[in-house]
């Protein structure tokens, strides 16, 4: 028997009786290691005649090959025997409950924009959206906003050019200018959106959200808005009567204002909306400016409608029994899987808002 013979006796009686990735590491090694023994036989090359050379060449590599297949068709067996293993012994119980610690939960914002698009939609509106960064134009010029007007003042808007071209909008307003430039009345829309002023304090955030409303139509009234407000203040907090009053203000973009107060008394330290003797604002509103009609090429003689403004972040503070603003934009998870909702718990006006 050759030299060769001998060790690939060898090497087939040791890959035939591996079991495991080790003992094929040791046999890898014994071979083709540094001194592994065809390492050794290609050290033997160099000292043969050429005629012998060539014909051992052969032999060699021919055996070389006939190894390296034989490892890789073991790797791939051991491999496969090792999956089979595991997937017998690893039971999944699939009736074991979800983990609740990787439950994650809705913000109270998310949850009451949800609500409100849920209320809003039974009656007609659909949901527009603007950008957060706005032009000066949209924001106040195009609202009918004079330029001398305190809103516009530096104290209150983030501006975010010194020309004053660029802001971040102070309010979701300029997505009427957006509707309506880009469509057709009738509108019947509102927008809940992020806002921005320079104020901060327990119930002020630079950043806060709001909602707004605007209903164009040719027959649009005063006694519309009241109705449209009436239902949302009824179906939002879930009560049968709502205690409301119109206050005669000022706002650029309408006219006539007015602001709207919703009626509520504290019992045993809980807020009650709807009914008692004190009043809390909760939004603005009016019937739209013709000037702003105009300013869309909308014409105010046979178009007409209200808009209104709501702070979401009041309505979520209100409804859900949060007292600090600032809490809901600090990222506290503690805070949020105390007063987040469940994220299949979605409101619907049918099946009810807030369980
Ligand atoms: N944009 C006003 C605000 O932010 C609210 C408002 C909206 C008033 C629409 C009237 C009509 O205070």
């Amino acid at each position: 028997m050759s030299d060769l013979e001998k060790i690939s006796s060898i090497f087939n009686a040791k890959i035939n009786s591996v079991k495991t990735k080790d003992e094929l590491q040791s046999i890898k090694t014994e071979f083709f290691g540094k001194n592994g023994q065809i390492t050794q036989q290609f050290k033997i090359l160099n000292t043969l005649t050429p005629e012998k050379k060539k014909e051992f060449a052969s032999k060699l590599n021919n055996i070389k090959n006939d190894f390296t297949d034989q490892i890789n068709k073991k790797s791939f067996d051991i491999e496969n025997i090792e999956i089979n293993e595991k997937l017998k012994n690893e039971n999944v119980d699939v009736t074991l409950p979800i983990r609740p610690y990787q439950q994650g939960k809705i913000h109270p914002v998310s949850q009451v924009i949800d609500e409100i698009t849920s209320i809003f939609s039974e009656i007609g509106f659909s949901v527009a959206e603007g950008p957060d960064i706005e032009s000066e134009y949209n924001n106040f010029t195009a609202l009918n906003t004079p330029e001398d007007h305190p809103a516009r003042d530096m104290h209150d808007t983030f501006y975010l050019e010194k020309n004053k071209k660029l802001l971040l909008r102070t309010h979701t307003s300029p997505v009427q200018i957006r509707t309506m430039i880009d469509g057709k009345p009738p509108f019947k829309i509102i927008v809940p959106g992020r806002t921005y002023r320079c104020d901060s304090d327990q119930t002020h955030a630079p950043m806060f959200h709001q909602l707004e409303g605007l209903h164009i139509d040719k027959k649009v009234t005063m006694g519309h808005l009241k109705g449209c407000l009436d239902y949302f203040i009824k179906e939002f907090f879930e009560v049968k009567n709502v205690k409301m009053r119109f206050r005669p203000s000022h706002f650029p973009f309408t006219e006539p204002s007015a602001e709207v107060d919703i009626g509520y008394k504290i019992e045993k330290d809980k807020i009650i909306i709807g009914e008692g003797d004190k009043w809390l604002e909760i939004l603005g509103c009016g019937m739209v400016h013709p000037n702003v009609l105009k300013n869309v090429k909308v014409d105010p003689k046979k178009y007409q409608g209200f808009a209104f403004g709501i702070g979401i972040d009041r309505l979520a503070m209100l409804k859900y029994g949060i007292n600090d603003l600032r809490a809901f934009f600090e990222t506290d998870y503690r805070w949020l899987s105390h007063f987040g909702f469940d994220p299949l718990d979605v409101p619907t006006n049918y099946r009810g808002l807030s369980k």
